[in-house]
């Protein structure tokens, strides 16, 4: 059997980053508490092991405002401008872990916005991440996903508008959406801050999916990228499976297969993916 394993599978530079972060923080911290703002990745498993290390999760802001003391690290999606003044109100310790792809799209958002113009956010409104983009603006902010919304755009009168895209959004969807509104004529700027972690972890998938019988997804069943990574997967290969760990691996449905190719969402870590590929090696 040959396996072929994504070289892009896996943790992104900015999740990496901020996980990292965390690790360093608990060997660096003894008399403080430490808390994560939301959980430091979409992965169940990392954030237990983190937990048996002392690390709370936090999960609103009102539970940060309860905080009288500790370290909070913001985690790779980042967060609005406000939660930052919160911390500060409250003489919090804040370790910022925003990836700098996030935090640039921060910087523009803060600055077109001050400049009068109107945002447009290509994303997902449920994402953390474009709640916090969101939080960066001083103007009015729309947020579209969909066809249909972007049909239904009107701009403020007289409004300027700059156009900025959450940084997993498909890139082909993000062109699309622009288009549509770009044909109202309205003065637009268009900052494609899409990650290209994302479309190379997305074309590398496929193509290895287009090669081999069976194709595995791992990640989190919460992780958006990984569901899209599946997504992209099943279209190219009938016989792809998502699993968090190698528990959901069923090695019977592999028996016949003679080739397997290896992916994993951006929040995966290393030592699962090697486990998967491990023993599927083994096992064949
Ligand atoms: Fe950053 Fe790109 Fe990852 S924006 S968090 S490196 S997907």
């Amino acid at each position: 059997m040959e396996v072929r394993l994504a070289k892009t599978a896996g943790f992104c530079f900015g999740v990496k980053r901020a996980v990292d972060t965390v690790y360093e923080q608990v060997k660096k911290c003894h008399d403080k508490k430490i808390y994560t703002y939301g959980p430091i990745i979409h992965n169940e498993e990392v954030v237990k092991d983190l937990k048996g290390k002392g690390v709370e999760v936090i999960d609103n802001e009102e539970e940060l405002r309860n905080l009288t003391s500790g370290v909070v690290i913001i985690r790779s999606h980042g967060v609005a401008k406000h939660i930052h003044d919160v911390l500060e109100e409250r003489g919090l310790q804040c370790v910022d872990a925003t990836c700098p792809f996030v935090k640039k799209i921060h910087r523009i958002v803060e600055e077109e916005s001050q400049n009068g113009k109107h945002i447009i956010i290509i994303g997902d409104e449920k994402h953390p991440e474009v709640q916090g983009i969101k939080g960066w603006s001083e103007t009015e902010v729309t947020i579209i996903k969909t066809e249909e919304e972007a049909e239904k755009f009107e701009a403020p009168t007289g409004a300027e508008v700059c156009i900025v895209s959450q940084t997993t959004f498909n890139y082909n969807k993000f062109k699309y959406l622009v288009e549509i509104i770009s044909k109202k004529s309205y003065n637009i700027l268009v900052l494609n801050t899409i990650c290209n972690a994302t479309k190379e972890r997305q074309t590398e998938a496929e193509s290895i999916a287009k090669e081999v019988e069976t194709m595995i997804v791992i990640g989190d069943k919460h992780s958006s990228n990984t569901q899209k990574l599946f997504e992209i997967c099943q279209s190219a290969c009938k016989d792809t499976y998502y699993i968090q760990t190698l528990d959901d691996l069923d090695m019977n449905q592999l028996k016949s297969v003679k080739t397997v190719g290896i992916t994993a969402g951006a929040s995966t870590p290393n030592n699962i993916i090697e486990e998967v590929q491990n023993n599927v090696r083994i096992n064949f």
